[in-house]
This record gives C-alpha cells, structure tokens and sequence, in this order.
C-alpha cells in the first residue's frame, strides 16, 4: 500500500520511507528526467550512479578528403637521340654531277652512267680542280694509271686535261654482278667521251695484279682513289686504308723495277696523319710533295725518284 508522506518528504520506493525532498536522496528522486540508479547499501541509502557518459553516437567516419597535390610532371625519359637519317638524293646528285662535268670539264660530255651508290664515290669535277690544274701544268706526265677507276669520274677528267696521254683505268672486277656491271659503265662511260681524244684502256683487274704483271712500267702518274669505307657503308679509319694501301699499291710497287713518277692518294685523312705509309715505300726518296684540302678529303701528290746510288 502506498504510504503517505508529508509535504516536505518523498517515498523512497526501495525502503517504503519517506525521505527529505531536500535531501540528497529526495533531491535524486524529484529527478524525473535523470536516470537514477537506486541501489541501496543500507536499507535507507540510495546509491546514485554517476550518470552514464553520454554515449557518442558514432557518424560514419568522414571519407578522408583526399588532398589533391598538383600532378606530378610526367617525367620524359630520354631516350638517346636517333642518328637522323640522312636522306640522299641521288637524282639530284647525278644530275649535279653531270652538269659539273659538263661545266668544269667538257660542255659537249653526255650524262654519264653511274648507279645512286657510286654518286658517292664519283669525283666532282668542281673538287678536283687544284688536282687538274697541278697535271696540266706538269709537261713530263704522258702515261696516267687511275688505279680505282670505278665507273671513270676521274679518267674522263684525265682525258680532258692531258689529251695526249695514255690513260690506263683499272676496275676490280669478281663473281658479283656489281662490280662486272660497274666495270661495263666504266667502258661505256669512255667511249662516249671518246671525242676528247685520249688513248684510254680500261683492265678488268686489281691493281695489286696490274702492278706485278708489270703493267705500270711506264706509268707516269698513278693516281690511287681507293674506297674508303667497307661493304656496309663505316668509313675506315686512317691505320685500315694505310693497310690497304699498302697491300695494293706499296707493296707490289715494291716488287718491281720501274716505278711512276708521281703517286696522288685521294683519301680523307691529312698529311700528318697519313704520311706514315711512306715509310713503306722503300725504293723511293721522297722528293716533293703537294696537298690539297677540299670539303673533308685531302689529294696528297707525292713526287718520287730513286735513291741515289752510292
Ligand atoms: C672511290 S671509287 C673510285 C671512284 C673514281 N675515282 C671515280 O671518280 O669514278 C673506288 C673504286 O675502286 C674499286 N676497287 C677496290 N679495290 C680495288 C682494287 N684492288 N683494284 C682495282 N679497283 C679496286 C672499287 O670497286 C671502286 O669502284
């Protein structure tokens, strides 16, 4: 049965006693929003429980703001320059050269026969000019040898500037059509600069075999314009085309017993540097010598006369 308390107090419902509305207990129990937690020790204490720590409500954790940095620099990896290409173009170099024969050597000569390769190893009349000039001048020369004739770029020139000569070209020929073919051009190339009046006789043959068999004995002037890079295009350096000077032209030139008057190398490497292969020449004195620098190639002309007898 609910027990009736006075004014001032208020029933503890755990004990049935009426409690002090001023009271710690009574305070507790007029607290109607509180959650009071009444537990009681003695029968007339009210335990009041420390209010429960609000619970925090949990948001779903906020998407973490992604902080945007500036976008890195694409970092360019470098690759190593390609060689540029270097595009030739050979009809305008054929028809180049064609009009320099024309206008440094001859107006009435014809186009020559030549194939986009051998553009590149044709002499140009424009650059041979120091070279020509230097033969016209030198009276005692009747008998050239141009020991790399190819398709006849420089013996057409030797035509012109010494028409009374002799000229001997010689052009390697083997089993490959190239160089049979390039020795057929070198024939029709002569003949329809046959007007400029030169004796010319072409040899299918290495210089190495036209000079033992002798055929240099009245040789004058032997002219050399060897090849100066191998089959894949690498130009050789200045020790490879000594040797291979050597083993065409010193050597067998060692062997024999008449010898040319002068000897001119065509080669792309200066006196200095090139000189050596004349240590080699044994039966010679050097006696003069002139160079010539055009565009990246050097004419070295060596005048030759034997030692004098002790
Ligand atoms: C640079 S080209 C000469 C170009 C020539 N002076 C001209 O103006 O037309 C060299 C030539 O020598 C030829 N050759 C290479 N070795 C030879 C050798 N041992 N005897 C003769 N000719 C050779 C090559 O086939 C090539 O045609």
């Amino acid at each position: 049965m609910a027990k009736n308390c006075p004014s001032d107090k208020i029933l503890n419902p755990l004990t049935g006693r009426c409690v002090k509305k001023t009271g710690n207990i009574g305070k507790a129990l007029l607290k109607p929003d509180k959650k009071v937690r009444l537990t009681p020790k003695t029968k007339d204490e009210v335990v009041v429980s420390p209010p429960k720590p609000k619970r925090r409500v949990l948001s779903p954790p906020k998407p973490k703001r992604r902080v945007l940095s500036p976008p890195k620099p694409k970092r360019r990896v470098l690759s190593p320059p390609k060689p540029k290409r270097k595009v030739v173009n050979y009809d305008k170099k054929r028809n180049y050269l064609n009009s320099s024969f024309r206008k440094f050597i001859d107006p009435n000569i014809p186009n020559l026969h030549f194939t986009d390769i051998e553009t590149l190893y044709i002499s140009n009349p424009r650059d041979c000019r120091w070279r020509n000039n230097w033969l016209f001048h030198h009276k005692d020369i009747y008998h050239i040898c141009d020991a790399y004739a190819c398709i006849g770029g420089d013996t057409i020139q030797f035509m012109k500037i010494k028409p009374k000569a002799k000229i001997d070209a010689v052009q390697l020929v083997d089993t490959s059509d190239e160089l049979n073919e390039r020795y057929e051009r070198l024939k029709s190339n002569i003949k329809s600069c046959s007007f400029l009046n030169s004796k010319v006789r072409t040899y299918p043959l290495s210089i190495v075999d036209f000079i033992l068999a002798g055929k240099c004995k009245l040789t004058d002037f032997l002219y050399c314009d060897p090849p100066w890079a191998d089959s894949k295009g690498v130009l050789y350096d200045c020790p490879t085309l000594i040797e291979n000077l050597n083993e065409d032209i010193i050597n067998p030139l060692n062997t024999i017993r008449t010898y040319p008057k002068y000897i001119c190398f065509k080669v792309p490497f200066e006196w200095v540097q090139f000189s050596p292969i004349l240590a080699n020449l044994k039966n010679y004195n050097l006696k003069n010598s002139g160079s010539f620098h055009w565009k990246g190639y050097w004419m070295h002309v060596i005048q030759v006369k034997l030692p004098a007898k002790v």
